[in-house]
């Protein structure tokens, strides 16, 4: 539905995309990431032909965003970053004023406009000035204005930025239920948000893509060999830490075992496999011939939050005690966002 290839963005001074390539198939919904000023709204600016490119290419359905952009814009709904609504206007006048913008008239405007109200909750408040709305009323406003016209693909700007947790969730169930009809790309710096609403993530950073694939397998590139958390007990009374540690570390490709928890007769340990081995087996019959308890087995998932931190390099320190120590990244300048 979407293809981006070697898609390029200069402005005077900064490369603000710099040849980034990505796919995306009808339906999905993919969740765009990266710090601030990496380039997200300069990419997304392109796909709904806000501006052309510098260089490369990108085509939605097929049409290319710059050559065939009224192809391109009939099928594209955008909620931009600050959504531009005109604040001396009703809720309804202003969609009706977009849905004719796109095309709509007559009855078929009237059904949509009606639509858009009740599936994005601002029924009630169809008869007040924009500039009078909340903050998330707004923000619904500029959700039912993006899917007035139907599109087929929805590119959404930080679509609960600044919004409360309750608003959060009631937007994040919106986004979800359009998915179906339509392929979405949402930009968000907050992760649990992608881990619950996205199938699919692109990360940039410095204008530069860093990764594209589904959460999942992320999470399984990112460690790079099995990590499993293990919970050993007690089954008489002999139980001792170091004993069950160096054990656990004699398993033949176990390249470590941390003591991540520690209770009365019983702890949790983080075990690693050297890349490419699978312990699990090994490690569940060495604790149990031991004479210990398995009581517990599971994968040791990072979260995307620490995903994110490893590919894009923001980390200032806020890594888990267990990850063995990197160079220091510099930190950045702040970045003036124009
Ligand atoms: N109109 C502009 N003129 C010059 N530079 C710009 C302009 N718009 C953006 N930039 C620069 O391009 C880079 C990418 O900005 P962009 O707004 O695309 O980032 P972003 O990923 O959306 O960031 P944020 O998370 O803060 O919204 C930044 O360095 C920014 O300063
Ligand atoms: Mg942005």
């Amino acid at each position: 539905m979407i293809t981006v290839t070697d898609l390029t963005k200069r402005y005077a001074r900064t490369t603000a995309v710099d040849h980034i390539s990505f796919s995306i198939s009808k339906g999905d919904i993919v969740g765009f990431l990266g710090p601030n000023g990496a380039g997200k709204t300069t990419t997304m600016r392109m796909l709904t032909c806000f501006f052309p490119p510098t260089a490369g290419k990108a085509t939605v359905a097929g049409f290319d965003v710059f050559e065939q952009s009224l192809e391109v814009r009939r099928r594209i709904g955008y909620l931009p970053e600050a959504p531009p609504l005109y604040l001396e206007m009703e809720t309804i006048e202003y969609l009706r004023f977009v849905g004719r913008l796109k095309g709509l008239t007559g009855d078929r405007l009237e059904k949509r406009v009606d639509f858009v109200l009740e599936r994005c909750a601002i029924a009630d408040v169809k008869a007040k000035l924009l500039g009078k709305l909340s903050k998330g009323y707004r923000q619904r406003v500029g959700l039912a204005q993006a899917i007035i016209h139907n599109p087929d693909v929805l590119i959404l700007d930080e679509p609960t930025a600044g919004l409360d947790p309750k608003q959060i969730n009631e937007t994040r169930d919106l986004i979800k239920s359009l998915a179906g009809d339509h392929t979405i790309i949402l930009s968000t710096h907050i992760l649990p948000e992608v881990e619950q609403t996205c199938e699919r993530v692109i990360i940039i950073n410095k204008g530069k893509l860093v990764a594209t694939d589904s959460v999942h397998n992320l999470q399984a590139r990112a460690r790079g060999a099995e990590s499993v958390l293990v919970e050993v007990g007690a089954r008489t009374g002999e139980f001792a830490i170091p004993v069950v540690r160096a054990r656990l570390e004699k398993i033949t490709g176990v390249s470590r075992a941390t003591l991540k928890e520690e209770f009365q007769n019983g702890a949790v340990f983080e075990v690693e496999a050297s890349k490419g081995q699978l312990v699990r087996g090994d490690l569940a019959r060495a604790i149990v011939e031991s004479g210990w308890e398995l009581n517990e087995l599971r994968p040791a998932a990072m979260s995307l939050e620490e995903i994110f931190l490893q590919l894009t390099g923001t980390d200032a320190g806020a890594k888990s005690a267990d990850t063995p120590p990197e160079e220091a990244p510099t930190p950045e300048a702040p970045e003036a966002n124009a």
